[in-house]
């Protein structure tokens, strides 16, 4: 016992010798930034050792902590409805929202949807993980990713800042008591896994962090979306894969269709294990898009539909080079991209009654910054792999995981119109809620995990705060699931110290939603943002000159994913984000061509 004492105490002073080491000054003061006392978006500056000072400016707040409202924001507050009542609104009410829809009130509250998730998002961007204070550096740098909160700050005494206990809990722990499937869970939204396949291959243009370096970089330069995952990140690979003649991309004939080329054609880097031959290889803008035969369906899909369109140029433009041919088609990719996104996929997602409208010129009026940084937190709550099912039905084969992956004679055998038809029936699982993610991608929540504390995320509830919403008071506000808010508990000890990733994804979700309210009112911000910020939107290019006329601007602007799809097929397959709705849909589709 004495011996023990005496160790403890050699060991404590060890400890105490250690931690004040990596100390600037006092080992007794604890940074007072650590306890996030700057509330409505204030920043918290250090002065001296154990002051700090909230810059106020321009919050609304006054006070030493920001929290005094100013006379005009305390109107707002009160009449402001939260974000719940605005979601609640959106989703019900039917008949109300049918008039709206035809009405002129359509494009004012989409212009308000627009402008309220925008502004919450900084622009020209500010933090990311080296610097937790605005420089030339983090501005500049767009190697890295920018934050929209600081890192926690280095000197803590806890590793989420003042509270919580004093070690996180394992990630491997995390993953197998709250995150693993245990029975498959479908969407009650009625997502497919056409859907799931569209969020992989849409994101993955902007979400390519650098796992070559540690600290929250990335290879996606544009920032947003630049279709970089159709035409390569860079202009050696984009070389490679054009077929600089008439604006095309290059491709191969496979029983008289047009697919992705090979690597032994265009020898671009692919990730392919070892014993895939260079012959089976398929090559794309994207080089992690052989993983899954999802992925080059839609990157088969989308090449399909830029040769389409450079033939439609041509017609019109029979002077332009090759260089403008492509150029231009690529904008018009880039617009087809964003309105599919928005019309449809995000429709989709939101479940809003509201029929969104993609229109660049509602924005014209307002304060709005045509440029876009891609946030670290983003690419974290977009980590959406409960979506993947147990297995793959395709054509009345059920494939599991060991023979899809990476399987390239999947598409090839099938052809695209069976995969849009097998994808759009085949129901994906629920993303929030927890216990939902299949075996073979549990992993990867694990390494987001691990990837947010490396680069030090802030609570889930500072981020709450962030975006307006309140901050959970208990582990069993945040979920109703009894036994897992009392085991979060035991893990982390504080609801305000939980993680920023278990956070979105764990929450309970609506009644028959994807998943809760924080991934909405997070996600939705980032994600309209990036949309709306990306120059073709901006006033002197959102015009018909900018797409070789009025032919590829309403190729734009009349894009939908059925087109998408039927005008590159030889049949038209059911095509949806969501399983079929009713018999008529549930009815097998062959040969039919109508669209
Ligand atoms: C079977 C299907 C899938 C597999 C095997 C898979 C696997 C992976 C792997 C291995 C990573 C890299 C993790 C790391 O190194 O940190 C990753 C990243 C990611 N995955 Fe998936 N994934 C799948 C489906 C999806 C789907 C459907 C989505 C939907 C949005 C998605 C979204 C993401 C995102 C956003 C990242 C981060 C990308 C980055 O920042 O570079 N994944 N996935
Ligand atoms: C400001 O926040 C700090 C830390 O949370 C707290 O200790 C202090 O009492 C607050 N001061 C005021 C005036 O609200
Ligand atoms: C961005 O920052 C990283 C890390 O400091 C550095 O290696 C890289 O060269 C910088 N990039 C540019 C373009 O300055
Ligand atoms: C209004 O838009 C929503 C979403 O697109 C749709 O569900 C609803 O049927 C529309 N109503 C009318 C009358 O167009
Ligand atoms: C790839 O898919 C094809 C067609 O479904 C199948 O016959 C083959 O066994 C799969 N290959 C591997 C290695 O699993």
């Amino acid at each position: 016992m004495k011996e023990f004492s005496i160790f403890s105490i050699w060991f404590i002073n060890l400890l105490l010798l250690l931690e004040s080491s990596s100390y600037a000054g006092d080992s007794s003061v604890v940074n007072p930034c650590c306890y996030y006392p700057c509330q409505n978006s204030g920043v918290c500056v250090r002065f001296g050792t154990d002051q700090y000072q909230c810059d106020c400016t321009r919050t609304g707040f006054h006070g030493v902590n920001c929290t005094v409202p100013e006379f005009w924001t305390r109107l707002r507050l009160m009449l402001k409805p939260s974000p719940s009542t605005v979601h609640y609104l959106l989703t019900h009410f039917r008949l109300l929202w049918d008039l709206v829809n035809n009405s002129f009130l359509r494009d004012t509250i989409m212009r308000l949807v627009l402008t309220v998730r925008s502004d919450l998002i900084p622009s020209p961007p500010t933090y990311n993980s080296k610097y937790g204070y605005l420089n030339w550096e983090a501005y500049y740098n767009i190697s890295y990713l920018t934050r929209l909160l600081p890192p926690v700050p280095e000197d803590c005494p806890l590793p989420m800042g003042a509270k919580g206990k004093p070690v996180l809990p394992d990630p491997k722990v995390m993953c197998e008591r709250f995150l693993k499937r245990k029975t498959f869970r479908p969407d009650p939204q009625g997502t497919n896994l056409m859907f799931a396949f569209m969020a992989q291959h849409f994101t993955h243009q902007f979400f390519k962090t650098d796992h070559a370096v540690e600290g929250g970089f990335t290879k996606a330069l544009g920032h947003g979306v630049d279709a970089g995952n159709i035409y390569g990140d860079n202009l050696e690979r984009q070389l490679q894969l054009r077929l600089l003649k008439d604006g095309k991309l290059k491709y191969q004939m496979v029983n008289g269709e047009v697919y992705l080329p090979t690597v032994s054609e265009v020898p671009v880097h692919m990730v392919y294990p070892e014993h895939i031959p260079p012959e089976k290889r398929l090559a794309t803008g994207q080089e992690v898009f052989g993983l899954l035969p999802g992925l080059t369906m839609y990157a088969t899909i989308w090449l399909r539909e830029h040769n389409r369109v450079c033939d439609i140029l041509k017609a019109e433009h029979p002077t332009w080079d090759d260089e403008q041919l492509f150029q231009t088609t690529r904008l018009i990719i880039i617009g087809e991209i964003i309105n599919i996104i928005i019309e449809e996929y995000v429709q989709h997602l939101s479940g809003y009654h509201l029929s969104l409208k993609f229109d660049p010129a509602l924005l014209f009026s307002e304060r709005f910054q045509y440029s876009n940084r891609i946030a670290l937190e983003f690419g974290h709550l977009y980590h959406w792999h409960p979506l993947m099912p147990d297995s793959f039905l395709i054509d009345g084969d059920e494939i599991p995981y060991s023979q899809f992956l990476y399987n390239t004679s999947i598409l090839l055998h099938y052809g695209v119109e069976k995969l849009v038809d097998a994808f759009s029936r085949q129901p994906a699982g629920q993303i929030g809620g927890g216990h939902n993610f299949h075996a073979a991608v549990l992993k990867v929540a694990e390494m987001v995990i691990r990837e947010s504390r490396a680069t030090r995320v802030r609570p889930f509830n500072e981020y709450r705060k962030k975006f307006n919403l309140k901050p959970y008071t208990s582990f069993y506000e945040f979920t109703d699931d009894k036994e897992m808010a009392r085991d979060l508990e035991e893990l982390y000890g504080d609801i305000d110290a939980l993680e920023f990733y278990p956070g979105v994804i764990l929450e309970k979700t609506g009644p028959d939603r994807i998943f809760g309210e924080s991934m909405v009112e997070m996600g939705a911000p980032f994600s309209l943002k990036g949309l709306l910020g990306n120059p073709i939107c901006s006033p002197h290019y959102w015009k018909p000159s900018t797409f070789g006329g009025e032919t590829g601007f309403n190729i734009i602007k009349t894009s939908t994913l059925k087109k998408l799809v039927c005008l590159n097929t030889k049949w038209c397959p059911y095509v949806d984000f969501h399983v079929p709705r009713n018999e008529e849909e549930a009815k097998p589709r062959k040969q039919s061509t109508e669209l």
